[in-house]
């Protein structure tokens, strides 16, 4: 495990930022026809578009204390992937988002890391509102957000892809905190 203060915890994950330099780790995820299947149509990032990710999320922390964290499994160590809240493609509303690698799919571990975010975006960084967008047919994803307390916002179209948007702000999130 790289040595590095976590910025959050839960009961099996650390959530920190990350560094120009993490990007390899991120590469065996982000060029899985699996999970890049709804984000991509199952198509591989390049290595440059997953340093620019990389990168935006270096960023973006170090300007506004949040970003789509990386997570690393307490257990065995291991970099399984990111949740947290960025921006989607030019979107001006803060959106928060997940992607873990396949063997890790179906334990609970993406709505841990989300249930953490969402918190730390509201109580810590007081952002107002905050969405999250999935391809129309991601159930795991639109599931997720139902969970957070997330809730439908409307579908929209983006280059011939139907995608689905949920939204929660501060004092709807203040009411109902996801359980
Ligand atoms: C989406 C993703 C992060 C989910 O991770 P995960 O750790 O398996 O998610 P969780 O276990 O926390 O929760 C998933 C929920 O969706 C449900 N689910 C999963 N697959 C489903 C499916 N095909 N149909 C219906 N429900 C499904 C699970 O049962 C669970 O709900 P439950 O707790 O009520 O049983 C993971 O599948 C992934 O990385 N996918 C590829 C990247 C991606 O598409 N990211 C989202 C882009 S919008």
């Amino acid at each position: 495990m790289k040595e590095r203060p976590a910025i959050l915890e839960t009961s099996r994950l650390l959530l920190d930022a990350w560094q120009g330099s993490d990007w390899e780790d991120l590469r065996p995820i982000a060029t899985d026809v699996e999970v890049m299947r709804y984000i991509s149509g199952g198509v591989p990032w390049s290595d440059g578009q997953i340093q620019d990710f990389v990168n935006r999320q270096a960023k973006l922390f170090a300007e506004r204390g949040f970003c789509r964290w990386r997570l690393t499994e307490k257990a065995s160590g291991e970099f399984i992937g990111f949740c947290g809240v960025g921006f989607w493609q030019t979107f001006p509303e803060p959106e928060i988002g997940w992607w873990l690698a396949r063997k890790w799919w179906g334990r609970g571990l993406a709505t841990e890391a989300a249930r953490a975010a969402l918190r730390d975006a509201f109580e810590r960084v007081r952002l107002e509102r905050i969405v999250s967008v999935a391809m129309a047919g991601n159930t795991a994803s639109t599931r997720i957000m139902e969970k957070l307390g997330l809730e439908f916002d409307g579908e929209f179209e983006n280059e011939g892809v139907r995608l689905v948007r949920y939204a929660i702000d501060r004092a709807g999130y203040g009411a109902r905190p996801p359980a």
